[in-house]
């Protein structure tokens, strides 16, 4: 990189005192010779620095060598101080300056605003606790909405709060791939859909999925199962203490057992008393523990020196977890394998099944399926509880909104009948309430899982490099006053249209609400999670009215774990409104 004059840095001053080496400061330097500016910005981790190193030792003179390295040492600190004072300046933060004066090109486009952070560690604060409104907030305050640069250590982010330019990258195939936290790797999500990289392999599996697992047809087929456990949550719920009632296991576990019926066709009851519990329980600790390991910020993905340390013990946690889970997944394809003969004749397939038959080209190893498997088990469980939680909490805290799908479910049911999914369709303003609660409380508000640049790329007319990772901040998006009128209000009316249907589709199409995501990495169980989370919810409202435990009042305060959910769990008071 060429420099001009002006980087050159004067470095031909007197010696310390003696005895105190490190005393001086920056105009006082122990080496009679002129540094230029390049050498100090490459004194991190090159050949080229290990060059400058070299050339200034054979310069110092060999009578005082221990003074010299002293000195050589003091100048290396004050270089890289001087490299992270210079990376740090730049908007956006170090990783951004990094690669601002690392690249050799200049480009003349804007550059992104953004906040600067910390030197060294960039905005990793802002990660911290409730990261969708931190995030918010500061771009809000920078009139960076619609692109925001930051860094998280030497990982350059950029994050846009604007419906257009989340459009943009959600549905670029440049943003088809996905940032790999050390996380994910070591729990084998590398090798499963969310995490496997942008290609041929992550094609087949987005097919095998979207053909056997989330296909109308699937979906469908798998209604008596939902039924069943609608059924069973129901009776938990009649069975509990119904003045102080928590839910959030219930839902937690209902939808576990639902998944685990779908891919492993395995059937587990509510009810603890029933046999299998002690194999729920397992794979119940299994998930949360997953779930709490790949929702934690790893300092370490972004901070490469601390790597061998490991300093959060994530990577020690994730290599006692993985043998488990192994072991359970194992067993099970076990399982079935020994069971396939006898069940040649049987038309119920689970998707273990599906993922065994595979023929040659499309055929997984071992490893593969549990990968698979085990990332379907850990998706489906928690974003469906965790919207449902939101959903009945949002009803408590508005018993007129609650009255009104009461008196639909009155309409199109009937008291006498449980409700079936084929009501849904015509439960119009239950979907809007769906809808209403998706945009006030989007499972993720970032959308969980972030995207990275596979190349250099303009977003909204600025450059953006290859490996900057991207996220969409659709919690900010859903509450912009110039997006959606009275965005603080709770109106499921908004989603009904004068015709009474419902308006607005919230499969990716409007970004404006697109709580799974846009484009090609958009979430393959949507069609599964909202059918699943409109018949139970339907369920719950048709056999009880909900109200506010005495003990326990509604809180809304969030916790942004891998979702966002209700931080302090729902407890509910139950009136039942039809007889058995
Ligand atoms: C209320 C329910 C759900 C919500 C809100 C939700 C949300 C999301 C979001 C926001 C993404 C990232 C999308 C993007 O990058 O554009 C995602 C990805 C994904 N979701 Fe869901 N999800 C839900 C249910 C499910 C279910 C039931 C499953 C499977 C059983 C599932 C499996 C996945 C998978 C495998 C991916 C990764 C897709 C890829 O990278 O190609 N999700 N989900």
């Amino acid at each position: 990189m060429p420099l001009p004059t002006s980087f050159i840095i004067q470095t031909n001053i007197q010696s310390p005192p003696r005895g105190l080496p490190f005393y001086s400061p920056l105009p006082f330097s122990p080496l009679p010779f002129t540094l230029p500016f390049h050498f100090i910005i490459h004194t991190m981790g090159t050949a080229t620095d290990n060059f400058w190193v070299l050339a200034l030792f054979s310069k110092c003179d060999s009578n005082s060598n221990t003074q010299n390295i002293l000195c050589l040492a003091f100048l290396l600190l004050l270089a890289w101080l001087a490299t992270a004072f210079l990376y740090w300046a730049h908007p956006g933060g170090p990783a951004w300056g990094k690669q601002r004066w690392r690249s050799s090109s200049k480009r003349p486009n804007p550059i992104i605003p953004g906040p600067r952070g910390f030197p060294l560690i960039g905005s990793m604060h802002l990660m911290a606790r409730l990261a969708h409104r931190q995030l918010a907030a500061v771009a809000d305050r920078l009139d960076a909405k619609r692109l925001m640069a930051f860094s998280l250590g030497e990982t350059r982010v950029i994050i846009t709060s604007n419906p257009d330019v989340a459009k943009e990258i959600l549905n670029s195939s440049v943003f088809a791939d996905r940032p790999i936290k050390e996380s994910a790797y070591s729990l084998m999500f590398s090798r499963a859909i969310g995490f496997a990289p942008y290609g041929a392999y992550w094609r087949t599996l987005r097919r095998i999925a979207a053909t056997h697992l989330f296909c109308p047809k699937q979906i469908n087929g798998s209604e008596s199962q939902r039924f069943e456990i609608a059924e069973q949550m129901v009776e938990a719920l009649r069975n509990g203490n119904t003045a102080c009632m928590p839910v959030r296991q219930i839902l937690k576990r209902a939808s576990l057992n639902n998944i685990m019926s779908s891919v492993f066709g395995k059937k587990y009851e509510l009810s603890s008393s029933l046999k299998n519990v002690g194999e729920a329980e397992e794979l119940s600790r299994l998930v949360e523990e997953g779930y709490d390991l790949l929702g934690k910020l790893n300092w370490s993905d972004h901070l490469p020196f601390l790597s061998a340390l490991d300093p959060q013990k994530i990577r020690l946690r994730c290599s006692n977890l993985v043998p488990k889970v192994n072991r359970f997944v194992n067993r099970i394809v076990e399982e079935h394998r020994a069971q396939t003969r006898e069940k040649k004749n049987s038309n119920s397939t689970d998707f273990v099944d599906v993922l065994l038959a595979l023929q040659t080209s499309e055929k997984l190893s071992d490893p593969d399926i549990i990968a698979v498997l085990w990332e379907m088990v850990f998706r489906g469980t928690d974003t469906v509880a965790v919207l449902i939680e939101w959903i009945l909490a949002r009803l408590i805290l508005h018993p007129d909104v609650q009255s009104k799908v009461h008196e639909e479910l009155d309409l199109v049911v009937g008291k006498s009948r449980p409700v079936t999914e084929s009501d849904i369709p015509e439960l119009v303003y239950l979907q809007a309430v769906v809808k209403e609660v998706l945009r006030l409380h989007p499972p993720g508000p970032l959308l969980s899982w972030a995207r990275l640049a596979i190349t250099d790329t303009m977003v909204d007319g600025r450059h953006v490099p290859a490996g900057t990772t991207a996220m969409v901040n659709m919690w900010a998006i859903t509450r912009d006053p110039s997006v959606w009128a009275q965005p603080m209000e709770f109106l499921p009316e908004r989603f009904v249209g004068r015709d009474g249907e419902v308006e607005f589709s919230v499969h990716g199409s409007d970004l404006r609400l697109a709580p799974f995501g846009s484009g090609r990495r958009s979430c393959p169980g949507k069609a599964l999670g909202l059918t699943t989370v409109s018949f139970w919810v339907a369920s719950l409202l048709h056999e009880f009215v909900w109200l506010p435990s005495e003990l326990n009042p509604v809180s809304l305060s969030e916790v942004l774990r891998l979702s966002c959910e209700m931080q302090f769990p729902l407890t509910v008071k139950l009136n039942p409104r039809r007889s058995v």
